[in-house]
């Protein structure tokens, strides 16, 4: 995700060539699917107002497969005419408010926004991954009710979705609730088809990674330092950062097919040379540390 969710709440705007030097480096990582940036209106997400060029000018490694997020027709158009990414991601809330928020709609009309990307993406072959926002919590409503997400997802695999993302967009998610959740949407969609998307603002995305795992989830997204957030979520910070995700389980004898030293040169990269600020994404830290004491 740091391509999109990671750079797409920067206050600065990265250039194009950074950007294409972000999504290579994390390809060399052993990365096998990579979102790299959104179609939406530029006027919402200045940060990713390149995203015709830079999709038009990625590379095409074998065996990677690029995602961008699309929220309506108009978006979808933009990916197809752009080339070079082969997933479209949509996206909801289960909440009316974040809904209405981040698409300046209500969630029953971005579902019929959905209908028509939906029909052109089956007709002409191309995965749509969805999004399910604000599962564990709203920012602007508090709770929400479990039976949202399970129902929404029901509904975005009844159009066609190849794998639904349950996003803890606030952070605010506990392990038993995310248990609860993926238990409760894996009775309506296949487990398969299941993602994690877990933003880590009050520092429980790795705990409820593992509890995702426990639950049989095996997809998580994840953005290299830990960097991301909505922009339209007010006071949500990054996602789990894959670097944790990628030691978590490697420590723990699951082969994630990840080059660990790669995305922590990369975190480092971002910290030093584009950002000029410390990430949150603890592994890279740490590793930096290291790495930095040993003289290496
Ligand atoms: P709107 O203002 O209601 O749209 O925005 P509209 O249809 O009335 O169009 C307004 C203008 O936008 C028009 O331009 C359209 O052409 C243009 P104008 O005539 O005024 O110059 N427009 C577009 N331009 C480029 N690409 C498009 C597009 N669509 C319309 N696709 C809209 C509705 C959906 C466009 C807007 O609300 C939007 O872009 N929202 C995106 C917000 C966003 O990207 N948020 C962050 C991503 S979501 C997220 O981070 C959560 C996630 O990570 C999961 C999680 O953490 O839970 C996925
Ligand atoms: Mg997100």
């Amino acid at each position: 995700m740091g391509p999109r969710d990671g750079l797409q709440n920067q206050s600065e705007s990265v250039p194009t060539p950074v950007k294409r030097e972000l999504i290579s480096r994390l390809v060399a990582s052993g990365l096998r699917r990579i979102e790299v940036t959104s179609f939406v209106s530029p006027r919402w997400i200045p940060q990713l107002a390149d995203a015709d060029d830079l999709a038009a000018s990625l590379p095409r490694p074998a065996g990677v497969i690029f995602s961008a997020l699309v929220p309506n027709e108009r978006g979808y158009q933009r990916l197809r005419a752009a080339g070079g990414v082969a997933v479209v991601a949509t996206f909801i809330s289960a909440s009316e408010s974040h809904n209405r928020k981040n698409l300046n709609c209500s969630v029953a009309d971005q579902i019929e926004r959905m209908r028509p990307v939906f029909e052109r993406a089956v007709a002409e072959g191309i995965p749509v991954r969805t999004y399910v926002s604000t599962v564990c919590g709203c920012p602007y409503e508090g709770e929400v009710d479990l039976g949202a997400g399970v129902s929404l997802a029901r509904t975005l695999a009844d159009l066609g979705a190849s794998e639904i993302s349950l996003g803890d967009t606030i952070g605010v998610g506990h392990p038993a609730q995310v248990r609860a959740l993926v238990d409760a949407v894996s009775s309506e969609v296949p487990l398969a088809k299941i993602a994690l998307h877990l933003h880590d603002t009050y520092g429980r995305a790795l705990t409820n990674v593992q509890a995702g795992y426990e639950a049989g989830v095996r997809c998580f997204d994840a953005s290299v330092g830990g960097l991301g957030g909505c922009p339209y979520a007010p006071g949500a910070s990054g996602n789990v950062a894959t670097e944790d995700v990628v030691a978590l389980f490697e420590r723990a004898g699951v082969a994630t097919g990840v080059d660990l030293d790669v995305l922590v040169d990369t975190a480092s990269w971002l910290e030093a040379q584009v950002l000029r600020r410390e990430l949150p994404g603890r592994v890279y830290r740490a590793e930096r540390g290291r790495k930095r004491r040993e003289g290496s």
